[in-house]
């Protein structure tokens, strides 16, 4: 048997056990529904205890934020059996990017949604990137970052705007968050997430575009995985 403790003021998680113990840290993204927890100290290493401890810790989170939650460990000690086909992983150590001018940072643009909604997104993301078209003076592709402390980060709402796709937007746009995520001298270690797109307007290109980043799909024979995604998790 196994406690998890869960503190809210501090963003603390501690489990203890027989097998394992695990501390860690999380952050939350309110407006994407997405929680990143890092655990930093891990001893034990029973995948099964593991899986048990994870479930729980999820259920518990789930009361409290209703988000999706990845998990990252430090070390690729434990075989977690990932079933989310649509996500995608990136070593800090492994980026590929290109040199090219900076975009406009800091600013935000999604057709879905309401002002309010524009405003949370932008305050709660560790980054935001657009590209304007200067003639028409209109956002035309938009993404961002969501980042704890440089470990565990995780890029979301990356779109172009239809009549202005597959003109290499969207890849500028990656481009300049991973160029920001290099830029973090403090934290050379850590991984990139996201869920890549499986359907509508991106169902081709965002897997073409993240793969040339370097980002993988994590796949059923690449199980060593430090990361985690909560198996309660479903599209929106
Ligand atoms: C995914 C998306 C952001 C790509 O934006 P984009 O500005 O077209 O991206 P790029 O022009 O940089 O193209 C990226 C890659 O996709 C490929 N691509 C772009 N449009 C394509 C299309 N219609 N069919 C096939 N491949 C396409 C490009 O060839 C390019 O690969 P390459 O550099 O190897 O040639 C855009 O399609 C979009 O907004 N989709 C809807 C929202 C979405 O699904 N976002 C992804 C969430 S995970």
């Amino acid at each position: 048997m196994f406690d998890v403790i869960i503190n809210k003021q501090d963003y603390i998680i501690s489990v203890t056990g027989h097998t394992v113990i695990l501390t860690g840290f999380y952050a939350v993204d309110i407006p994407d529904r997405t929680l990143l927890v890092t655990f930093q100290q891990v001893e034990g290493t029973d995948a099964f205890d593991i899986h048990k401890i994870l479930e729980t810790i999820s259920i518990n989170l789930a009361k409290i934020y209703n988000c999706k939650i990845f998990y990252y460990f430090p070390k690729n000690t434990f075989a977690l059996e990932n079933k989310h086909l649509d996500l995608m992983v990136l070593n800090k150590m492994d980026i590929k990017y290109f040199d090219e001018k900076q975009y406009d940072l800091n600013a935000f643009w999604l057709k879905k949604c309401d002002e309010n909604e524009m405003i949370n997104r932008i305050e709660s993301s560790t980054l935001t990137c657009m590209i304007l078209d200067n003639i028409k003076n209109v956002p035309v592709a938009f993404g961002r970052l969501f980042t704890q402390m440089g470990y565990l980060t995780y890029i979301s709402d990356i779109l172009t705007a239809e009549e202005y796709q597959s003109k290499g937007l969207g890849s500028s746009i990656v481009n300049c968050l991973l160029k920001a995520v290099m830029n973090d001298t403090e934290n050379k270690h850590g991984l990139i997430c996201l869920l890549c797109a499986d359907k509508g307007a991106g169902k081709i290109s965002a897997p073409k575009l993240y793969c040339k980043f370097g980002f993988k799909f994590l796949k059923d024979d690449d199980k060593k995985s430090s990361l985690f995604l909560d198996a309660q998790h479903e599209h929106d």
